[in-house]
């Protein structure tokens, strides 16, 4: 087989990046074809586990690549827009895996967010938890995605990247327009678009004058470690570093915002269908390490990531020249059958997996110690404050298109 094949019957039936409950499909591919060509992708689609871990595995034959072109489809007046400022599509780490640049932005990121440091933020996490649930709970009934999973993770990051108080609402609005000009924006009409887009430069700009901000006057922040990091020396800021600090900063932003958004969601939402295992958590509240694992793992919030090849290589039996995309999906790798029990029980008691919740190699997760903290302070604080929770019947839970699985609205009752 040659990556010339333009169409496979798993392949016709793939909706990237939309699908609620991809998981049947992706079943039929582990079975039929599991590296299939999806033509509405225009790239090729890695299933099993094995075969994903083989990829993330070797950065330099299997490169990142960006955004794919089929999720940012914007109309020329929405780029015009989003050319007044420094970037098109952010990514939080742009170089390969084993450059000297790459471990600059890594570095930081790890040491402000490492095991150590989460631990000593775990009051704080606990407090803006309490704050976001405070509002509600005196209620009945709340939506939870935007009362909650949608507020936490920028509010609780905020004093480590040495974000100030007052543009704390910024950054949590100006993540949300990124996240939609890279989800669903393009689907709205054109003025829409633009109007995305322009509040998208808006927020760019504040990133931008942190970044000089911390160049001239530095603080024990994450901010302005990457200033340090990113664009050593003094002085004014070349326009090219001010592109990478603001590319950078978004992206980091964005990373560690939208997948734990979209993690608090699902898990809530997963946990509430199936009431045993909620009712579990609560009266078990020891479970809490082990349930935000296997949440991960059932539903993980990263659809997929995409990579290109760099050189002539064979997975699973597909031929790829050099420029050839894949799709990674983590999502179906999460369920191989070859690899877990029961691939499609939700079992909050599992023994811990080498799940790709959090990736694997090179590029997994720098944010993992502050993502898990915040899942478990989260979970834990619901089922202890609101065990009575459950979904408002009748509700059509729904996904947002896009690299990410994040429920639309959530309304929850007790
Ligand atoms: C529940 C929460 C989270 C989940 C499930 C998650 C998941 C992931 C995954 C799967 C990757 C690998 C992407 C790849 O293969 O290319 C990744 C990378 C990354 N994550 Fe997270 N993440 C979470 C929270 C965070 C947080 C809180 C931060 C920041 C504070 C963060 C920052 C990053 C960054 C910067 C990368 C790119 C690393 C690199 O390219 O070297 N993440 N994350």
């Amino acid at each position: 087989m040659t990556s010339d094949i333009m169409s496979s019957s798993v392949g016709d039936d793939f909706v990237p990046f939309a699908d609620d409950d991809p998981y049947p499909l992706y079943r039929r591919a582990r079975q039929e074809e599991p590296v299939f060509f999806s033509p509405a992708l225009g790239g090729w689609v890695v299933t099993k586990y094995q075969d994903v871990r083989s990829v993330l595995g070797n950065p330099k034959a299997f490169s990142l690549a960006t955004v794919p072109d089929t999720l940012a489809r914007l109309s020329e007046a929405a780029y015009a827009e989003l050319a007044k400022t420094f970037s098109e599509v952010p990514v939080a780490i742009r170089e390969d895996a084993v450059d000297e640049a790459r471990k600059r932005v890594r570095n930081p990121i790890l040491n402000a967010f490492s095991a150590e440091r989460t631990a000593r933020m775990q009051p704080f996490i606990q407090q803006q938890v309490d704050l976001l649930i405070d509002a509600f709970a005196d209620r009945d009934t709340a939506e939870l995605m935007a009362e909650f999973a949608r507020v936490l993770p920028v509010r609780v990051k905020a004093p480590a990247l040495g974000l100030d108080e007052q543009d704390i609402d910024a950054f949590v609005r100006g993540t949300s327009d990124f996240m939609e000009l890279h989800s669903v924006a393009a689907q709205l009409p054109v003025a829409d678009q633009v109007d995305r887009a322009r509040k998208v430069v808006g927020y760019q700009r504040l990133l931008d004058s942190y970044s000089q901000r911390r160049r001239d006057d530095p603080r024990d922040d994450l901010f302005s470690e990457m200033v340090a990091s990113m664009a050593p020396g003094s002085g004014p800021l070349t326009l090219a570093q001010r592109k990478a600090l603001v590319d950078g900063m978004t992206g980091l932003i964005a990373a560690g915002h939208f997948t734990t958004t979209a993690m608090l969601g699902t898990a809530v939402w997963h946990l509430l269908s199936h009431p045993d295992q909620w009712e579990l958590l609560c009266r078990q509240p020891g479970l809490a390490d082990t349930a935000i694992e296997e949440l991960a793992r059932y539903d993980m919030p990263l659809r997929g990531l995409m990579r290109r090849v760099t050189k002539r290589v064979t997975l699973a039996g597909v031929n790829m020249n050099p420029g050839t995309e894949l799709m990674i999906l983590y999502q179906s790798a999460n369920r191989d059958e070859t690899e877990f029990d029961r691939p499609d029980e939700l079992d909050i008691t599992r023994p811990a997996t080498d799940h790709f919740g959090y990736g694997f190699g090179s590029r997994s997760c720098v944010g993992a110690p502050l993502g898990r903290a915040i899942l478990r302070t989260a979970l834990l604080t619901l089922t202890a404050r609101l065990p009575g929770m459950r979904l408002v019947p009748g509700q059509e839970v729904r996904c947002m298109p896009g690299l990410h699985k994040i429920v639309r609205e959530l309304h929850v009752e007790w």
